[in-house]
């Protein structure tokens, strides 16, 4: 940059923050590649006056994938007026985000086509389910209007079930048990003086405290359980009946229910959570509905990329498209298939991660037996079945009829199911489901849908999972040439629609300032 490059710049950004304040200079300097490094992490959308400043319009750009990423890139880059095409080889949009209702068809790779046949209001978010407070997600429902509500990740009343269980234990009473022990133990210990090398004695007794509370132990330090265990019949006009007392530690370790109680111990999987109300389907009618229907292109299967000296030529069943960008959205397994002239190390690089299989089944029932039965309001109940964890629903409380997940699970068991017919599916899913939730499991259910991602057309897999952040991951953040790549499987966020989203605004963000730079 030259002296007085620099000098023009200068006096246009101190004009633009004293008539917009330190937020509009800001902003300029992000559009301008100015901005110091803390400030670039805060994503600016690409907007009208960014070109108005560099006397430049916006380009063409073609986004291959109507997903998550794909509809926020062009969400975003629309901002600012570029004029964007979006390919979908699917003849629906969303891609994993994918909400099955009363008719909705669904069909596998080498396999059958399913119909949902739920009743009316009922739905099935077959691929994302959750969403936490910090994730990016919860800024497009905000900015897009998609109304929200809690989504029950962690429920005390759900069930924990181990193989070999009589009956399936509360998540109340597993946690009252295992809580208790711990404390019994590290408190005996402390007792004991076996920690007093790293304790002082003030530490002693306020660890002591901090364990009575947590475990609910006696003053002699041993836990005989509690009610927090819960009842067989709960305390009202009498004083209810407890479930009893505890096994044994040694017992209430063999049935492993830590697996299940520290599920939502992370950072991404704590309550509260939110789902958009009436479906996960809701983000993407409210982007399609902001990018403009007639701008993407269903049924429209990507066949070949190349850049060009100046610009990018995508073919796609249905014709050839040329433009100045392209922000490539696919999954990573499909994008190395398809011909294309970016160089033997981004298909290497391209092959790098791998396909998670992933399946879920949703069980339409016409009684919500699960709260009426077992006062269960939503939440997760965990088992170590090939099911993996039955889902309740955290909406519709109290009406007529209601969807259960009845398995969720991933690779193994997710190739296990994934091979079956839908019929087999089902019928494998109700005889485990059986055995936490007995007869009505099977014979109240209306009807149900089951997907295996891994056989998704132009998908082909619930998410990636990379050997290494090294080299292929790092390659990818680059664009090839006038390529630009974004998806979930780009980010730290993998398998949840905030990596889609966080990895969009990456991609859109250097896009627009290279068309920024390069055209003045
Ligand atoms: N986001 C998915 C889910 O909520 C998959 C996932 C699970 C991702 C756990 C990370 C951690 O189930």
């Amino acid at each position: 940059m030259s002296d007085s490059t620099a000098m023009t710049r200068r006096a246009l950004l101190l004009g633009v923050g004293a008539a917009g304040g330190a937020g509009a200079m800001f902003a300029a300097m992000g559009a301008l590649g100015l901005a110091p490094d803390a400030q670039e992490k805060a994503f600016v959308p690409p907007q009208p006056s960014d070109f108005a400043l560099r006397g430049r319009g916006a380009a063409k750009v073609v986004v291959l994938g109507a997903g998550v990423a794909g509809l926020t890139c062009a969400y975003e880059l629309g901002k600012a007026g570029y004029d964007c095409t979006v390919l979908e080889a699917a003849d629906r949009v969303g891609g994993r985000n994918l909400t099955l209702r009363a008719g909705d068809r669904l069909t596998e790779k080498d396999g059958e086509t399913q119909t949902a046949e739920f009743g009316e209001g009922t739905y099935f978010n077959a691929g994302p389910g959750r969403i936490a407070q910090w994730m990016v997600t919860m800024d497009y429902c905000r900015e897009l209007g998609v109304p929200i509500e809690t989504f029950v990740n962690n429920n005390a009343s759900a069930y924990v079930y181990t193989r070999g269980m009589t009956a399936p234990a509360r998540a109340r009473t597993a946690r009252a048990d295992l809580y208790g022990y711990v404390a019994e133990l590290l408190a005996k210990a402390t007792d004991a003086g076996a920690l007093n090398r790293r304790l002082t004695k003030d530490d002693r007794e306020r660890l002591a405290e901090f364990l009575r509370r947590f475990g609910d132990i006696g003053p002699d330090l041993t836990y005989r359980g509690s009610t927090r265990r819960g009842f067989e019949t709960y305390p009202g006009v009498t004083g209810g009946v407890p479930v009893g007392a505890p096994p044994s530690l040694s017992d209430v370790l063999a049935a492993g229910t830590g697996r299940a109680l520290t599920m939502d111990f992370g950072y991404e999987q704590a309550m509260p959570m939110f789902q958009p109300v009436g479906g996960m389907d809701a983000i993407v009618t409210a982007l399609v509905r902001a990018v403009g229907r007639d701008r993407i292109k269903t049924g429209a299967r990507v066949t070949g990329l190349k850049n060009l000296p100046d610009g990018v030529e995508v073919a796609y069943q249905g014709g050839t498209i040329r433009a100045d960008y392209c922000v490539a959205t696919l999954p990573p397994h499909l994008l190395a298939r398809l011909p294309h002239n970016l160089g033997a190390p981004i298909t290497a690089a391209l092959r790098t991660p791998v396909p998670v299989a992933a399946g879920k089944i949703g069980l339409e029932y016409g009684r919500r037996w699960w709260e009426i039965d077992d006062r269960i309001y939503g939440g997760i109940t965990e088992t170590d079945l090939d099911i993996t964890h039955i889902w309740y629903p955290s909406h519709g409380y109290h009406s007529g009829s209601g969807l259960v997940v009845g398995y969720y699970n991933t690779e193994e068991n997710a190739h296990l199911y994934g091979e079956l017919s839908h019929r087999d599916r089902r019928s494998r899913a109700l005889t485990q489901g059986k055995k936490i939730h007995g007869e009505k499991y099977r014979t109240e259910l209306r009807s149900s849908v089951s997907i295996a991602w891994q056989r998704q057309p132009h998908i082909e897999g619930g998410w990636v999972y990379w050997p290494s952040h090294q080299g292929a991951f790092t390659l990818l953040q680059r664009p090839a040439g006038r390529v630009y790549f974004a998806g979930d499987w780009l980010t730290h966020l993998i398998a949840w629609q905030a990596g889609a989203m966080e990895s969009a605004r990456k991609a859109v963000t250097e896009l627009h300032r290279r068309v920024l730079q390069t055209s003045s």
